[in-house]
Parts: C-alpha cells; sequence; structure tokens
C-alpha cells in the first residue's frame, strides 16, 4: 500500500537528517520516508522505527531518476519534502563544484518538480530546504558550496509562486548547529564566538523551526534565519 501525508527527508542516515526523521517517527503519526547513501546504525534504526529507507548516491548518473521513481512507487500522497543532503566541499576538492550543484540545486529542483502531484494531492503540504547562514556573508574558500545554497535559497521563492496556494515552501538558514567529530577545540571556540548566543544547539533547534513551518498556514516564500545572532555582529 502507497503511503499517505508522508514526509520525504533527502540525507536522513546520521546527524541532523536522523534525528528529524526519528522525531517524524516517534513523536508524530506521519509516515517517513528517506534517502541515504552510506549504511549505518542510524539507517538501521530508522527503518526499525517504521521508516522506508532508499539508497541513492546522487553524485551516480540516473540516480535522481531512479530515486524519483522509486518514491512514486512507494508514496500515494505527500505531507513535506524536505531537503537535508548536503555535502561541504572546499573548492579545491575534485569535482566539488558538480557535486554540490547536483546536490544542493538539481536534486531539490527535480524532486520538488517530479514529486509536486504528491504535494498537491495531499490537504496541505510542505517544502522545506536547509541552506546555510553564510549565503549572507560569501567564504574565500567555499564558493561552490555556497553559491549551490544561494541557489537553493533563491529557488524558494521561485517554487513558492509556482506550488501557491496549496504548497508552502520556505527554507531554514543555519549557522553553527552541530559540530562535526574532528573540529578543534580552538575552532569550536571561534565558531561559538561567531554567535550572540554562544551555544551548539543541536538539531532540536531545526526541529522546532521544521514543526514551526508546517503549523503556520500562513508562511510561504521564506528563508528563516537560524543564526543565534550572527548576522547582528
Ligand atoms: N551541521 C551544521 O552545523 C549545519 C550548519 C549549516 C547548515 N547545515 C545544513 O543542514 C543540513 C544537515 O546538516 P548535517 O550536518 O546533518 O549534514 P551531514 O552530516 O553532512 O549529512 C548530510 C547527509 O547528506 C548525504 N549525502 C551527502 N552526499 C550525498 C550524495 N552524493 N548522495 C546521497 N546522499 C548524500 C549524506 O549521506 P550518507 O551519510 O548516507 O553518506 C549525509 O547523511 C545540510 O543541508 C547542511 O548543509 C548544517
Amino acid at each position: 500500500m502507497q503511503l499517505k501525508n508522508a514526509i520525504l527527508i533527502s540525507g536522513a542516515g546520521q546527524r541532523i537528517g536522523y534525528y528529524l526523521a526519528k522525531q517524524f517517527l516517534t513523536q508524530t503519526d506521519y509516515p517517513v520516508i528517506f534517502s541515504y547513501r552510506t549504511e549505518r546504525a542510524g539507517v538501521a534504526e530508522l527503518v526499525r522505527l517504521g521508516g522506508v529507507a532508499i539508497q541513492a548516491d546522487f553524485n551516480q548518473p540516473d540516480a535522481i531518476d531512479s530515486f524519483i521513481t522509486e518514491v512514486k512507487a512507494r508514496v500515494g500522497r505527500l505531507r513535506a519534502l524536505i531537503h537535508n543532503a548536503s555535502v561541504w566541499l572546499d573548492d579545491s576538492a575534485p569535482a566539488s563544484f558538480e557535486q554540490q550543484m547536483r546536490l544542493h540545486v538539481e536534486l531539490p529542483y527535480r524532486l520538488n518538480q517530479a514529486l509536486c502531484e504528491l504535494l498537491q494531492a495531499n490537504e496541505s503540504a510542505d517544502i522545506i530546504s536547509i541552506s546555510d547562514a553564510k549565503v549572507a556573508r560569501g567564504s574565500a574558500h567555499q564558493i561552490a558550496y555556497l553559491a549551490s545554497k544561494a541557489a537553493l535559497q533563491n529557488m524558494t521563492k521561485s517554487f513558492a509562486l509556482a506550488y501557491a496556494p496549496r504548497v508552502k515552501v520556505n527554507d531554514i538558514a543555519p549557522a553553527l548547529i552541530m559540530f562535526n567529530e574532528g573540529d578543534t577545540e580552538s575552532y569550536r571556540q571561534q565558531r561559538l564566538q561567531q554567535n550572540l548566543i554562544p551555544i551548539e544547539p543541536g538539531p532540536e533547534v531545526i526541529w522546532q523551526t521544521i514543526n514551526y513551518i508546517m503549523q503556520n498556514t500562513y508562511l510561504t516564500g521564506q528563508v528563516i534565519r537560524l543564526d543565534g545572532g550572527q548576522s547582528l555582529v
């Protein structure tokens, strides 16, 4: 049987995506379907909780097409489409531009178009992307990363225009949410000092913002800066 009123999350095998999928599965009645690339304990845990997992490495040719086909086979109606999958590469990394443009621009663009009918079929629906607060500032070494996240933010406005009133389209632009395992103590301190609220907030604040967006019936086309006040410093 096809899923109704489902939440689709890209890249939910770890960290923020995993946390969001787990919250939906344990705190709500929404069925969850998600993509993952790497086999991880988190993927097995989400499946054990009832999530539907689809493996996809979007760097591979035709992976986006195959993913769309599989989602359409499993889902009848979508309550929310959450663009979380991401890669953070320096400009010196091989194929940095291509990889980040594919994951942050082509994938959401294609999913929004291909899954529009499934979203429109639901009583209400949301598209929510996760970009980056640093888009507003720039970076000397992550030019492609920020260009791709800027494009993702911009698509919020165009898809909001295209899909109103039934589907709301919004973006969350976070500053520091979670450190990476290898981050040094001095790097952590330097990042914390960039914010008015100098904490590592964790994925709970993304979950709160997703709930705010989904429950709000009058919010579309917006980029929500979730930055601990960084823009004022
Ligand atoms: N963490 C922060 O402080 C922070 C700050 C600003 C913005 N954000 C944004 O918030 C979102 C979540 O952040 P995060 O730190 O949880 O990200 P993350 O740990 O890097 O996880 C992103 C997910 O994307 C998936 N992914 C990467 N490349 C892929 C590919 N080629 N094909 C398929 N899947 C791929 C990964 O899958 P596998 O693990 O399965 O390989 C991974 O699970 C991202 O959009 C990020 O840009 C985060």
